[in-house]
């Protein structure tokens, strides 16, 4: 499963690509906004720290598909021939999926709360579906659901579609994906930051240099000998 940073904030993407194994960033209209700046700005400091090779994936804001169309074209050509356009699952996206998809330009079909959504835009050539976990689970519904259901019907028919599953609020929700095997998942900073947020492991790691500080002395590691 790839682990992507839904986030734009250059500072937070920077401190998690440094430490943790991360495979790109995400964004939205929403994310975009938080940061308070010109979005293209934002989005080619994302795309120099991360390199050519990660993944970006960034949303199209027009509401008919042609629009949707040209908002493709710019932010590909803006930001590489590669990166992931985000485009809402809905009747104007998904014909902008196909001619997207026939233009060659990677799409994620984003907005995605039911398993028909992302059979539909796995039929319409996406790259990756993003179900919305949480969201989901706040209406009552049981996101990790969704995102296994549309995970089956990709592969039951054959489809080249992932799951980048997307909206995560902890630890467990990504796991419980991470062990079915779906493709991708999206995780803002402060999930990630919680992964391996916890005392018994810290414990463990202090009480080790506790026991090899009596043995050599205050402060001494295996360097300093
Ligand atoms: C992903 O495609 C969505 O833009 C995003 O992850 C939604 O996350 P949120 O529900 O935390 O806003």
């Amino acid at each position: 499963m790839k682990l992507l940073i839904d986030d734009a904030h250059i500072d937070l993407i920077k401190e998690i690509y440094e430490y943790y194994p991360v495979d790109g960033v995400t964004t939205n209209p929403s994310i975009l906004a938080k940061c308070g700046e010109e979005p293209f700005k934002v989005l080619k400091e994302i795309r120099q720290l991360i390199g050519d090779e990660a993944q970006l994936h960034v949303q199209a804001v027009a509401d008919t598909a042609e629009g949707m169309v040209e908002d493709a074209r710019r932010i590909t050509r803006e930001l590489g021939a590669d990166t992931y356009v985000k485009i809402p699952a809905i009747k104007e996206g998904f014909k902008a999926m196909k001619i997207l998809a026939e233009e060659g330009i990677r799409v994620t079909a984003t907005a995605v709360y039911t398993p028909m959504q992302g059979f539909l835009a796995g039929k319409c050539g996406a790259a990756y579906v993003a179900p919305y976990i949480n969201r989901i689970d706040n209406m009552g519904y049981n996101g990790i659901g969704v995102a296994k259901q549309i995970h089956d019907i990709l592969k039951n028919n054959h489809m080249e579609t992932e799951v980048i599953a997307a909206s995560f609020k902890n630890t467990q929700q990504v796991l419980e994906l991470c062990v079915y095997g779906v493709g991708a998942a999206t995780v803002a900073p402060d999930v990630i930051q919680g992964f391996v947020k916890n005392r018994e492991i810290m414990a463990a790691v202090d009480d080790f240099v506790k026991d090899f500080e009596e043995l050599t002395g205050k402060g001494k590691t295996m360097s300093a000998l």
